[in-house]
């Protein structure tokens, strides 16, 4: 996770340097936000996917935790991921923004602390393993349940949200998975620990609605790329039987990317290796952030 430099506060620190107190609230109490962004190779240097709609929704998550505003601008924090990626010197890295608590707030009250944000960047493989892409990985229904949107605002990044997915990740782990999928409070399949999940049926997709889950941008544009290919997407609640008797199940997100499940529950998924519409999908996804694909041009974000 080494890089050069880190941006902290209006300027690039050395690697060394971007670090904070041990007693900033956000070490505490969770009260922080954050991102995770990739940038890719292009034919025309370094792109960052999708950029824009990653600070818009870090802004997002800031406001929902309670921010009142950050002291940098989306256009402002735009330019920094831009700047600290270009210092940096990655072809392609992980990039990942955080706004935490700082300077008070220490009695759980976001308002009698400030908004501190740094950006960091790495060089970061495949999430899920190098085989993933054509293999497949294997993931249990998790004994613990994704947030109630009134317990932990699902629409936002917050920093002490994802206890929840350290939980199930590392029980899945554990277990001998390579991911964990949450059900809902209702009962109905959530999401993964880092992903959104997705579901092949007779040539139809189908997803759950947005109701309790992050709004994943990856999954925005898995979303778009299966309709220009032809296919129907639809959203509606999903039970774990439809996983287990589903065509094809896969996930995505932006650390994993688009990956298919081949197994859940000890349950071989279809063939039990990547199914033909996520392949699709892989293919026209990895197209779209290497600037190879008609869409690259309204979700690639230039470094220079
Ligand atoms: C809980 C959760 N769901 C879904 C996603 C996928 O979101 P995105 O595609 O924006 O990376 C993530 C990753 O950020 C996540 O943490």
């Amino acid at each position: 996770m080494e890089s050069k430099y880190v941006w902290m506060n209006g300027g690039l620190v050395e690697y060394e340097k971007a670090t904070f107190h041990f007693l900033t609230p956000v070490a505490h109490y969770g009260a922080g936000v954050f991102e995770g962004i990739r940038s890719y190779a292009t034919p025309r240097g370094p792109a960052v996917f999708r950029l824009r709609e990653h600070i818009e929704r870090l802004w997002d998550s800031a406001l929902v935790l309670g921010f009142r505003g950050l002291p940098y601008t989306v256009e402002q924090l735009v330019a920094a991921v831009k700047q600290t990626v270009k210092a940096n010197g990655f072809s392609e890295c992980y990039i990942r923004p955080l706004v935490y608590l700082t300077d008070g707030g220490w009695n759980l009250n976001v308002d009698t602390g400030k908004a501190g944000v740094g950006i960091a960047v790495w060089e970061w493989g495949h999430y899920l393993g190098e085989e993933a892409l054509e293999k497949g990985v294997r993931a249990n229904i998790s004994s613990f349940t994704r947030h109630h949107p009134n317990v932990m605002l699902t629409k936002a990044k917050i920093v002490g949200n994802y206890a929840n997915s350290i939980l199930a990740k590392t029980e899945s782990v554990r277990l001998g998975f390579d991911e964990a999928i949450l059900l809902d409070p209702q009962g109905y399949v959530a999401e993964c620990t880092g992903e959104n999940i997705f579901a092949v049926q007779k040539g139809v997709i189908y997803t759950p609605h947005t109701m309790a889950i992050l709004e994943g941008i990856t999954r925005a544009s898995i979303i778009t790329l299966a309709g220009d290919l032809g296919y129907r997407v639809v959203e509606q609640p999903i039970s774990r039987d439809q996983l287990y008797i589903a065509d094809e199940v896969f996930v995505s997100g932006t650390a994993a990317e688009c990956i298919g499940l081949r197994e859940i529950d000890f349950r071989v998924i279809g063939t039990g290796k990547t199914g033909p519409v996520t392949k699709a999908l892989q293919l026209a996804y990895h197209a779209a952030i290497h600037g190879d694909h008609p869409r690259s041009a309204e979700w690639l974000e230039y470094v220079e």
